[in-house]
């Protein structure tokens, strides 16, 4: 097979596949055991041969789930929009490295474009940013550079013999924090976790308990992150009421938008959940959840300190590597990324802004908020399942009735059951030791009957487990 016949071969499946996202199952689900043998993993395929090549694509694509299916309603990303699948192909086909202008130009003037795009959006000012391998990573950065900036020994002597440093977040932010306290020497212990009120918001009198105490105790109060949407629930921290604090305590104020962020682009929505974002000192968002891009896709924007990254990231010689001397004064973002090597994600991200636009982005926001209160609304009119929170935004947590010491196990089996028979699959979680469901609507492609369809068949499978449960 020449290459013009492997690129057709390719096309076709990979056309076969997009075409079936939205029809007949979401899964073909078969055990590990039985996907072992299906797959032959072990099986020798002759060194050049296509067709075997292609036979491990038929299957990876015959037992993957359809992400893209209405009834995956599992994750905050699904099946991702076709202009960023375009770039994801391009750059797969171009194969750079992202991290030096010699060897990306085209992406290097993209993400910088893109980075000041989203500056003007979020109304950070003499800002910076870059695009990070997601918000796990965004976050650590962001923990990372107000470290550093609190502390300017730590980067040469570390933490050794310093004070102690403490970082405040939500008890239900995301629990990169507590990596990003791991990996940076800050240590778990000293990543407070502030509680809640009934919405799942951050206490902010809590918030200033807690700082005062870390004084008390001789600590540098340095870090405090909002969580704008958090996982579970999708409750946004009070941002406003943050920036008071910040004015006395002086600590870096970090929003992690990884998921509800992308309120950002709905004047309507910012106005209800990001006001005073243009005030933080730091934002991250995904581009890859509710906005549809192919994974991973994320930007870090930083506030007011334009060469804060540099400072803070660069570090060892790289001089083999980075040239910093063009004419144009393009920097090259490898010098002040985590990793050498970096992927080009500023492609994707691009074609699909020029694509949908703020515009169309904002409207597929709001749409998914709608489609939420939809949901909301079924699962309290219906007599069999009932809402475990009050829902804020974007997420739906609700649950089966029944009696309460089942109710986990029960939930447990409903949702199992949903999965192996390629029916729907939907999160799940736990509040305050209860199991429920999580469901998340991410697909610009999805309408009230999509909802229709999956609440019913919840409801149908949880009557027949009911049933067997009862003989
Ligand atoms: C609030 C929040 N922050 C951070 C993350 C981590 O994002 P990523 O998967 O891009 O690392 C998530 C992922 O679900 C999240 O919900």
């Amino acid at each position: 097979m020449n290459d013009n016949a492997v690129f057709e071969q390719l096309v076709s499946v990979v056309q076969n596949y997009h075409t079936s996202q939205r029809s007949g199952k979401f899964l073909e689900y078969k055990s590990p055991d039985e996907l072992g043998r299906i797959l032959e993993l072990d099986k020798f395929a002759d060194p050049g041969d296509w067709q075997e090549i292609f036979h491990w694509v038929e299957k990876y694509f015959a037992y993957s789930i359809k992400s893209h299916h209405p009834s995956f309603v599992n994750r905050m990303w699904v099946g991702a929009n076709l202009p960023s699948i375009v770039g994801e192909i391009v750059a797969a086909v171009s194969n750079t490295s992202a991290c030096t202008y010699e060897s990306a130009p085209v992406s290097t003037l993209m993400e910088k474009y893109m980075i000041s795009q989203m500056l003007d959006l979020v109304g950070f000012v003499n800002g910076e940013g870059q695009m990070t391998t997601g918000s796990s990573n965004a976050n650590m950065i962001a923990m990372m550079a107000a470290r550093n900036m609190s502390n300017s020994a730590v980067k040469r002597a570390g933490l050794f013999g310093q004070q102690e440093l403490f970082a405040f977040a939500g008890a239900n932010a995301h629990y990169s924090m507590d990596k990003a306290a791991n990996i940076l020497g800050i240590g778990i212990d000293h990543l407070i976790k502030v509680p809640h009120n009934v919405r799942g918001e951050m206490k902010v009198t809590e918030l200033e308990l807690a700082l005062n105490q870390a004084k008390a105790n001789g600590g540098e109060p340095f870090f405090v992150a909002a969580t704008a949407g958090t996982t579970v629930r999708g409750s946004y921290d009070a941002i406003e009421q943050l920036l008071e604090l910040r004015k006395k305590y002086h600590f870096w104020l970090h929003v992690d938008g990884a998921w509800g962020g992308a309120a950002v682009m709905s004047e309507k929505l910012r106005e209800k959940y990001l006001k005073g974002l243009e005030y933080a000192d730091s934002f991250t968002l995904d581009f890859h959840k509710m906005l549809g891009a192919s994974l991973m896709c994320n930007i870090l924007l930083i506030n007011n300190r334009s060469h804060t990254l540099g400072t803070v990231l660069s570090a060892g010689d790289g001089s083999y590597l980075f040239r910093n001397e063009h004419d144009n004064e393009v920097d090259d973002f490898g010098a002040v990324s985590l990793q050498c090597g970096r992927r080009v994600d500023s492609l994707k991200w691009f074609l699909d802004w020029k694509f949908f636009g703020r515009e169309g982005f904002g409207k597929r926001i709001e749409k998914y908020l709608e489609l939420c209160e939809y949901a909301e609304e079924w699962v309290n009119q219906s007599e069999e399942l009932e809402m475990v929170v009050p829902r804020t935004s974007f997420n739906v947590c609700f649950r089966f009735k029944v009696a309460e010491e089942e109710s986990n196990s029960f939930n447990l089996a409903l949702r199992s059951r949903l999965y192996q028979e390629g029916t729907s699959l939907v999160g799940i979680t736990y509040i305050e030791g209860d199991l429920f469901m999580r469901l998340l609507i991410t697909n610009s492609a999805s309408d009230e009957s999509d909802i229709d369809s999956f609440f019913q068949s919840l409801i149908d499978t949880g009557r027949i487990i009911s049933r067997e449960r009862d003989n």
